[in-house]
């Protein structure tokens, strides 16, 4: 089953509901720039590339509903879309990546009619959705030989078809080795606290018949020390110019883990998740979650009132601890700063 992660319908945005995966599978329609942001805030879609595609949809639908406005209104308009939805989280660069693209077509139509400069920001939103499946699928065929037949891949959060436009970036090379004839198996992490884990890789998982084993994110050094994970490929929702690079909170852990126990690390994600502005790790914001999602889970609190509590999203595992960078421009060994400025050809 191929999964339509956003999908446009009648001049709407539709997104699967991942809140309610895997119990429900469920269509939200976002019919402007502030309902499309908090569905990205509520995360109803997440993962750095599916947030950057909703965030272009989200500046079309608002320039659809003004499209035939006078031009003042037009630009003023998207001009709150625009903040509404860079407002909405801030770690992965995706988002601003996307928005910083629909700025600019903005820009160059500003001469047109609001109904034509409405057109083509429709269309670059359709292009950087669809672009990004092939980006994926790109990034799956250069990781595919990285993963050995018989392989037990371990990975963290989810960066399946549900974090993009469909088949997925660390999950993309799992898919395409499998493709590829080898037989691999997946060890999920469950990944606390939102269990994107549980939830949406073992899902993606089960959906495709991929052999797939549940753990809590705590059994990973265990497993490791027994030699039952043989690599390691997770996403990026931001990368820095020397190679640090952001992902779902408890992956610096299984990084440090790996290299104590000498199995390779890869980290897979596109382009456009390097942010070339931030130096190192230590300029990436780490978005920091209600306490509720630590407290309990779906309205069942386990925690006593009047504890305090912390809630980083993401962490930063430096670049000296990634044995390689997998893109879809290729792979890169150990990422330093000057291949990364390669792969944009500077
Ligand atoms: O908080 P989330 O679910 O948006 O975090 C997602 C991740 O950390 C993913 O690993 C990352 O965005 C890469 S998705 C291809």
């Amino acid at each position: 089953m191929q999964v339509e992660t956003l999908r446009w319908r009648d001049g709407r945005l539709e997104l699967i509901d991942q809140r309610r995966l895997p119990l429900e599978f469920e269509y939200v329609a976002c019919a402007d720039a502030v309902q499309t942001a908090n569905a990205i805030r509520a995360m109803v879609v997440r993962g750095a590339p599916a947030i950057g595609c909703t965030a272009a949809y989200g500046v079309a639908v608002e320039a659809q509903r003004h499209a035939g406005a006078a031009r003042a209104q037009f630009d003023s308009a998207l001009e709150h879309a625009f903040k509404v939805l860079a407002a909405s989280r801030p770690t992965a660069v995706n988002l601003f990546w996307a928005i910083a693209r629909m700025r600019e077509v903005h820009a160059q139509t500003r001469n047109e009619s609001t109904q034509t400069a409405a057109e083509s920001l429709l269309a670059l939103a359709r292009q950087i959705h669809g672009d990004d499946i092939g980006i994926c699928r790109a990034i799956g065929r250069h990781g595919a030989p990285l993963i050995a037949d018989g392989a037990r891949i371990m990975t963290h959060c989810n960066a399946g078809a549900l974090a993009t436009a469909g088949h997925g970036t660390a999950l993309g090379v799992i898919r395409s080795a499998r493709d590829a004839g080898k037989r691999i198996s997946v060890i999920a992490n469950e990944t606390r606290p939102y269990l994107q884990g549980a939830r949406l890789t073992a899902w993606e998982m089960v959906q495709e018949n991929i052999p797939v084993t549940l753990v809590t994110d705590n059994m990973a050094g265990h497993l490791m020390q027994q030699s039952r994970i043989d690599v390691i490929v997770v996403g990026a929702d931001r990368i820095a110019a020397n190679g640090d690079a952001a992902n779902k909170i408890g992956t610096y852990t299984l990084a440090v883990l790996a290299e104590r126990h000498r199995i390779p690390f890869y980290v897979a994600a596109p382009l456009s998740s390097i942010d070339s502005a931030s130096a190192d790790g230590s300029a990436i914001p780490i978005e920091e979650r209600d306490a509720a999602e630590v407290t309990g889970f779906r309205g069942v609190r386990w925690a006593p009132e009047g504890v305090s509590v912390a809630n980083p999203a993401f962490d930063i595992t430096p670049a000296a601890l990634i044995t390689g960078l997998i893109t879809e421009k290729g792979v890169i060994n150990r990422p330093d700063a000057s291949q990364i400025r390669g792969l944009f050809g500077r």
